[in-house]
C-alpha cells in the first residue's frame, strides 16, 4: 500500500482550542479523517505530530530511506531550523516529494512568520486554505506521481 506521511511540528496537537480565529475549531484527528477521505484508493495516510524536533528530523530520514512523501507542517521550526531545513533537504535531494504547508498564510502575518527555512528546499508550499492546504497538497504529490 502506497503511503504519504503528513508531519506537524509543534503545538499543532493544539489545534481546535489554539487560537480558533487563526487556525479554526478542527482538531488533528478531523484533518486525518478528511485526508483519509481524500486520499486516493490504496494510500494510506499516516498522520503524525510532535513539538520536539529531533522526532520530527527523524521521521524525515525515514522518509528518504522508505522514499515515502511527505506533507510537512513545521509550524515555529519554520521560521528558524536549520536541522529542519537540512533534513527536509535529504527529502527532496532523494527525489522524494515534500511539500511545505500552513494552515494559515504567514506572510500576512507578523513579520517573523515571513521567513521559512523549509521553502527553499521543499518541492512546493501551500498556505492560507485552512485544512485545505493539507488536501491540496495531497492532490499535488498524487499529479507528481502520474
Ligand atoms: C503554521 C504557521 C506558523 O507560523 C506557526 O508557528 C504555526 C502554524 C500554520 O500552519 O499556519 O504553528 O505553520
Amino acid at each position: 500500500m502506497a503511503r504519504i506521511l503528513v508531519l506537524n511540528g509543534p503545538n499543532l496537537g493544539r489545534l481546535g482550542s489554539r487560537e480558533p480565529d487563526v487556525y479554526g475549531d478542527q482538531d488533528l484527528p478531523a484533518l486525518t479523517t478528511l485526508l483519509t477521505g481524500e486520499a486516493p484508493d490504496g494510500t494510506e495516510i499516516d498522520l503524525r505530530q510532535t513539538d520536539d524536533e529531533a522526532t520530527l528530523l527523524g521521521w524525515l530520514h525515514e522518509a528518504v530511506d522508505t522514499r515515502t512523501p511527505v506533507i510537512l507542517n513545521p509550524a515555529a521550526f519554520t521560521h528558524y531550523s536549520y536541522a529542519l531545513r537540512d533534513g527536509a533537504a535529504q527529502v527532496t535531494k532523494a527525489g522524494v516529494p515534500l511539500i511545505e504547508v500552513h494552515i494559515s498564510n504567514p506572510h500576512s502575518r507578523e513579520q517573523f512568520r515571513h521567513t521559512s527555512t523549509i521553502s527553499g528546499v521543499a518541492t512546493g508550499v501551500i498556505a492560507g486554505f485552512g485544512f485545505d492546504s493539507y488536501v491540496l497538497a495531497l492532490a499535488a504529490i498524487g499529479r507528481l506521481q502520474n
